[in-house]
């Protein structure tokens, strides 16, 4: 990240100025429009990432549109989805946050064969839970997700939320060349010893964004999914107060977040319901200002001139209806430790580990995963486990289990002050964080940041839950 980061986010808010008056991702709540069975095709492609006038992107998507298409399923309801792959580079699917079979979750090499060009896979499962997940590449990860192989995929609620609206907005990060087009230089190990690749260019639903027009008064359902490969994200929306409903797909106590700030890190989602407060006409602005040096406008909320839909913004706030997740028994629950280890330190200098810049418990599995790799723990089928997370690198690292949802229990000792749930937690430097869950999934499990130059550069295990397990 240099000047040129900052002269082409400038350069997109002047686009985002200018580009016009679409409606970003419309849905409208329901589960009418789940639909059990999909066909998917991965296949180099060209999407017009910042905007019509501007030359097209070269890129890699699914059915043809980046992100690609958003899945709607409906809660316990087999599901289908036929993957046929027309690139030219093994790939796999990995439903990223669905509690499903080990065969179905698409690590290749320890749950499937790789799915070869010109062949297809067909995916099986029902999702148990109702919420915010999404799909990706999970073979050569760093290029495949990077050039734009990444999309929604919603699990409805049995009976629709109470909200005017609904929007997605999946986030993706890009690092293009002047010329529009993605730039070389994937898997650069530098950049995988410390802030993984980020791009210069960010966009909401495939586009660098226009304004999201509302109406003051209502109120609307946000989803977003940090889709990007390393870029940690921390969204304010000016004159507004989001409460977060869901974290990662799972219902969560409603709650607004310290400082109105939503930390997404890679692969995480937050549910929002947004109210509407600001003035008609008047346009608001939505910043990411994690790096607070590199703070800029992600897209503007552009209130329409009419006078609001209701006289009094809505009060009660919504409660999800809950997912049936196993509660951990913290009595009889089993502690196992991770720590995290690698990366470039504060002197410049690295832990000496070879060919991987990182580690997990002084083992490193790199690139998608290895078959044969022995489990860092086996983990009794049935059994509580606290996994504490401690992070002993300068780096923050946003920690994905394959499999299962686990509770957030605390962070340095200190509990957390909301009930949530999450498949992907976020470790800030030094920090130790608990979290639990029964290991009620049978399977080898792929545990990683999602920074996805840590995860190909050796911050990854397996955590294996089976019969007669010891760690
Ligand atoms: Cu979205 Cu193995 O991850
Ligand atoms: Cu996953
Ligand atoms: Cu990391």
């Amino acid at each position: 990240m240099g000047t040129d980061h900052i002269g082409l986010l400038k350069r997109r808010a002047l686009l985002s100025a200018s580009a016009g008056a679409a409606l970003l991702g419309v849905v409208r709540p329901g589960p009418a429009r789940a639909n059990q069975s999909h066909r998917i095709v991965a296949a180099p492609g060209q999407a017009s990432l910042t905007g019509p006038r501007r030359r097209a992107t070269d890129v890699w998507a699914y059915g043809g549109s980046v992100p690609g298409p958003t899945l709607h399923l409906r809660q316990g309801e087999p599901a289908s989805i036929v993957v046929e792959n027309r690139l030219d580079d093994d790939t796999t699917v990995h439903w990223h946050g669905i509690r499903l079979p080990i065969g179905m979750d698409g690590v290749p090499g320890i749950s499937q064969p790789p799915i070869r060009p010109g062949e297809s896979f067909v995916y099986e499962f029902t999702p148990p839970d109702a919420g915010t997940f999404w799909y990706h590449p999970h073979a050569n990860a760093l290029q495949q997700l990077g050039r734009g192989l990444a999309g929604a995929l919603i699990v409805e609620e049995r009976s629709p939320v109470a909200v005017d609206r609904e929007l997605l907005w999946t986030i993706m990060d890009w690092r293009l060349k002047s010329d529009g087009q993605i730039a070389a230089g994937f898997g650069n190990r530098m950049e995988a010893a410390m802030a993984g690749r980020i791009g210069n260019t960010v966009t909401i639903n495939g586009v660098v964004p226009p304004d999201e027009r509302v109406r003051a008064g209502e109120r609307v359902r946000l989803r977003l999914l940090n889709a990007a490969l390393a870029r940690i994200m921390a969204l304010r929306f000016e004159g507004h107060r989001p409460v977060v409903v869901a974290v990662d797909g799972q219902p969560c106590d409603p709650h607004e977040p310290k400082d109105g700030r939503l930390l997404l890190g890679p692969a995480m989602r937050i549910d929002i319901v947004l109210d509407m407060q600001g003035d008609p006409g008047r346009r608001y602005r939505v910043v990411d200002d994690y790096d607070e040096d590199l703070e800029y406008s992600l897209v503007h909320l552009a209130y329409d001139a009419a006078a609001p839909v209701r006289p009094h913004p809505l009060e009660a706030p919504i409660r999800l209806p809950r997912n049936p997740l196993p509660e951990p028994d913290l009595g009889a629950a089993e502690r196992r430790e991770l720590v995290l280890q690698g990366g470039m330190m504060g002197g410049g200098g690295m832990m000496g580990m070879g060919r991987a810049a990182w580690a997990i418990n002084g083992a490193s599995m790199t690139g998608d995963g290895h078959a044969g790799m022995p489990p860092l723990t086996t983990l009794m089928l049935g059994r509580s486990y606290v996994l504490g997370l401690r992070n002993d690198t300068a780096w923050p690292h946003p920690i994905h289990l394959h499999g299962h949802s686990f509770r957030v229990l605390s962070r340095n000792g200190v509990p957390v002050p909301f009930n949530q749930w999450a498949d992907t937690v976020f470790v800030e430097p030094r920090q130790t964080v608990d979290v639990a869950f029964v290991a009620d999934n049978p399977g080898d499990w792929m545990v990683h940041c999602h920074v996805t130059d840590h995860q190909t550069a050796g911050l990854m295990a397996v955590l294996r839950v089976g019969k007669g397990g010891k760690g």
